[in-house]
């Protein structure tokens, strides 16, 4: 009841344009704390956890491929949906991660608009792209996208929702205006599984109903591995006559390795396929979560959605996703929780969910500098915005890369450290720690650990090849 009142007063300092969109809003963030107060750790019970039926998960490689009189049409169906409302802070830059310099100066951005420009044009097709921003996002994301106007691609956005941020304590609202601009520290876009609801608030559902599309395909902008595939399009919309239930929801996972063990895996329980993510693990179960044996695969969030089973469950109120809290501290130093839900949490709501084993290849995030580091390399080439591993790779395993986190944490650093990046084709790992920088045309083969010391700095100078080496303290090579 008092958050109520308190969302009442937030509301009252709303301008009319915005009051219905808000007021919206607030009903959302409202189911959402009431789950929180509800089941606050939203733990599943361990021992309800049921071991995986067999052809819950498919395997890629088993997926025909379509004729190519097929494709036209079946592309005739699909709307590709990037998730964007996320910043580049934890590398160190402002603004949206997705305008982010990725390879030959281009941004996550570049890339999706040309993978799309040159799928419709290699089939004269027009599958529309469409961007979920967020307030943090908006404004920067539309100034970019007007220069792809003249690109094959109809480009789309819609805002994502902004729940109040909350008081760890209290559990109110911190925020005295509904205005973001006034204090944006007040409010926050509330995790991707905000998807299905702002999309369908904004229209664009419908509208793409309309159009006689029937799935879409999301995956996080900074995932450079999740391009359009049409032999998963071509099982989800020819998928024969022993299939089964139509399928409603696919969830692309991959092997899990032991670098993998904290990202969310499928599993099996009340008699659905779902999302498990370590924050609903009891903590007891951690270990067990992370195995890599009883815990096969991990999502890489690259998701098949059928557009009307979205409408469905968004009119009948059947969306129900796990609440995950994240707790956060202020430049004021005051504690507070946000409330968010992951867009593949959303699986169990679906009828005929299912997952699908797909190549590492279809998982090539860019969450830290060394990311950046792999994708801008020659272990990478570039062809129409897409990045497939150089042939002259011999293995394709990707190196372990680990860059100093003072040094190396920043896109503007790393960039500064590098005249040119390494040819990184042989290396199987790399440590690089301290004032480290790096000449034109260095080679890095085999393991390779570069450590200075504090008060130090090492300069690899140009041409430099260092194979299975250790360089520390002020030596120079
Ligand atoms: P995350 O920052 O959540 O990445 O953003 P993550 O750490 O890999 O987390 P999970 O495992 O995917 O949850 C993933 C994508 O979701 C977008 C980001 O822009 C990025 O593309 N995102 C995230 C949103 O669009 N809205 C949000 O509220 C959060």
């Amino acid at each position: 009841i008092q958050l109520a009142v308190e969302l009442e007063k937030l509301l009252r300092t709303c301008s009319e344009s915005n009051r219905e969109g808000t007021e919206r809003e607030f009903g959302g963030f409202r189911r959402l704390f009431v789950r929180f107060l509800l089941d606050p750790t939203s733990s599943v019970q361990w021992e309800k956890i049921e071991k995986l039926p067999d052809g819950a998960v498919c395997d890629y490689e088993m997926l025909p491929t379509p004729a190519s009189s097929q494709i036209r049409g079946m592309l005739d169906k699909l709307v590709v949906i990037k998730l964007n409302g996320g910043l580049g802070t934890s590398m160190g830059c402002q603004g949206p991660k997705s305008v982010i310099s990725v390879r030959n100066d281009l941004t996550f951005l570049d890339l999706t608009v040309q993978q799309i420009e040159n799928l419709n044009k290699t089939y004269n097709a027009n599958v529309p792209l469409v961007l979920m921003n967020s307030f943090n996002t908006d404004e920067e994301t539309q100034l970019i996208i007007q220069k792809y106007t003249k690109f094959e691609v109809q480009i789309h956005t819609f805002n994502q929702s902004n729940y109040p941020r909350i008081n760890k304590e209290s559990l109110m609202p911190i925020a005295r205006n509904c205005s973001t601009a006034a204090d944006m520290e007040a409010w926050y876009p509330p995790g991707h599984g905000d998807f299905y609801e702002s999309f369908y608030n904004a229209g664009l559902l419908e509208e793409f109903i309309k159009q006689g599309r029937e799935y879409c395909f999301i995956s996080n902008i900074d995932n450079l591995g999740a391009t359009v595939d049409l032999n998963i399009l071509n099982m989800l919309l020819n998928p024969g006559e022993d299939a089964g239930k139509p399928k409603e929801f696919l969830m692309e996972v991959t092997d899990k390795t032991r670098a993998d063990v904290k990202g969310g895996t499928l599993i099996q329980y009340e008699n659905k396929l779902r999302l498990l993510e370590i924050a609903q693990v009891p903590k007891e179960k951690v270990e067990d979560f992370k195995s890599v044996k009883t815990f096969k695969f991990f999502n890489t969030n690259n998701l098949w959605v059928k557009l009307p089973s979205i409408k469905r469950i968004i009119e009948n109120g059947t969306l129900d996703m796990e609440v995950i809290v994240n707790p956060k501290t202020l430049d004021n130093g005051v504690n507070v929780i946000q409330l968010e839900t992951a867009v593949g949490a959303a699986m169990k709501c679906f009828e005929g969910s299912i997952g699908l084993n797909v190549p590492r290849s279809r998982f090539l995030p860019v969450k830290k500098t060394s990311d950046l580091l792999l994708v801008m390399s020659n272990l990478y080439n570039l062809k129409y915005g897409s990045l497939s591993m150089s042939p002259l790779r011999s293995f394709p395993s990707t190196p372990l890369i680990k860059l100093g986190e003072n040094h190396f944490a920043k896109v503007r650093e790393f960039l500064k450290r590098f005249a040119t990046i390494p040819d990184l084709l042989e290396l199987d790992h790399l440590t690089v720690s301290g004032d480290v920088t790096f000449g034109r045309n260095v080679s890095l083969k085999g393991t390779v650990i570069i450590i200075a010391n504090h008060g130090d700095r090492i300069d690899i100078p140009s041409g430099a090849i260092l194979e299975n080496k250790i360089v520390s303290g002020n030596l120079r090579i």
